[in-house]
């Protein structure tokens, strides 16, 4: 049987990095980065799906500078909010599925309990607005797709929380981490495998499940809670819990994004543990010898 052409975007970022070494025993994965295959770039995104004439197209790659997209509106809309469109519009040209990961930052964080898919969207910030328009111009291309909420991505490569705390605490005796920001951290890896196991049941059954899911980690935390667990029991740093308001940010942040993932769960089968046992595997993967 012929294997399936995959086209992954953002392979060298955290999620789709882990995604293209996961694909290869599922079938010929076609990685692109950044330098491959612009996805501000309307006409390469076309052009790569027209070469590439992929059976499952993942969409890993993202504008995902928080902060820099209040300033870099336009570009993080180009890549956020159109490029999906695209994509999803040549997949269905192509009778492709797509994959596509989307944000808890679509929400305003007013909620006390945990977002189901069909809470009211209203993003805080430029970056969640992004992201939304992105989910949007997928769905009104009516292209057989799964989009996959997900938040608080880290792992041991990249920008992200994780390697910000290592860095910091190397350099300083004492760190403020807000604490009334909460909600679930995700160790990329974990969502990749999550995503390769639903393709496990192969392209058709899978499509069959099109439709917009919350994957996530279980249990909360806050910021300070997840420096608190990624330090462990180092004397030193010391940890402060601090305000929100204490640290002015350019993008405002939603103060609670815990996603429901019951549809994720019943649907597929399966959940993700607890955001502490990733954290845990995370870490003593960083600890085994390489090569
Ligand atoms: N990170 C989080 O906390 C988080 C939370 C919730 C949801 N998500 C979503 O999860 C998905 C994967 O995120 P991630 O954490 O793996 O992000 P990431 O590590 O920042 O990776 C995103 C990748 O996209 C690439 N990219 C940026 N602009 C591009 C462009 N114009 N053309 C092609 N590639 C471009 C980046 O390349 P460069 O390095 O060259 O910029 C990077 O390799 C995204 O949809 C994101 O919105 C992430």
């Amino acid at each position: 049987m012929r294997r399936p052409t995959i086209l992954v975007t953002g392979a060298q970022g955290q999620i789709g990095f882990e995604l293209a070494r996961l694909l290869v025993s599922c079938g010929e994965v076609v990685v692109t980065d950044r330098a491959k295959l612009d996805l501000a770039d309307p006409d390469a995104i076309v052009a790569a799906m027209r070469g590439a004439k992929p059976s499952l197209v993942i969409n890993a790659g993202a504008y995902t500078a928080v902060d820099l997209a209040e300033k870099e509106v336009a570009l993080a809309r180009a890549v956020n909010g159109r490029a999906p469109g695209i994509l999803a519009e040549e997949a269905k040209r192509l009778g492709a599925l797509l994959i596509h990961y989307s944000t808890d930052y679509v929400f305003d964080g007013a909620a006390t309990a945990p977002y189901p898919e069909d809470a009211p969207p209203a993003p805080l910030n430029a970056y969640g607005a992004s992201k939304l328009e992105g989910e949007r111009a997928i769905a009104a291309t009516g292209a057989r797709a799964l989009v996959l909420r997900t938040s608080w991505v880290y792992g041991m490569r990249g920008r992200n929380f994780l390697l910000t705390i290592r860095r910091l605490a190397a350099e300083r005796d004492e760190l403020a981490i807000v604490a009334d920001q909460i909600g679930v951290p995700n160790w990329c890896r974990i969502v990749a495998e999550a995503t390769a196991r639903i393709l496990a049941s192969g392209l058709s059954a899978t499509a069959e499940r099109a439709g917009l899911y919350h994957l996530s980690s279980g249990g909360h935390a806050s910021w300070y809670d997840f420096a608190r667990a990624i330090l462990g029991d180092a004397p030193r740093p010391r940890v402060v819990p601090i305000a929100t308001s204490s640290y002015p940010t350019p993008a405002r942040r939603p103060s609670y994004t815990v996603l429901a993932t019951v549809k994720f769960e019943t649907t597929f089968g399966f959940g993700l543990p607890d955001w502490r046992e990733g954290l845990a595997r995370c870490l003593a993967a960083s600890e085994e010898p390489t090569g």
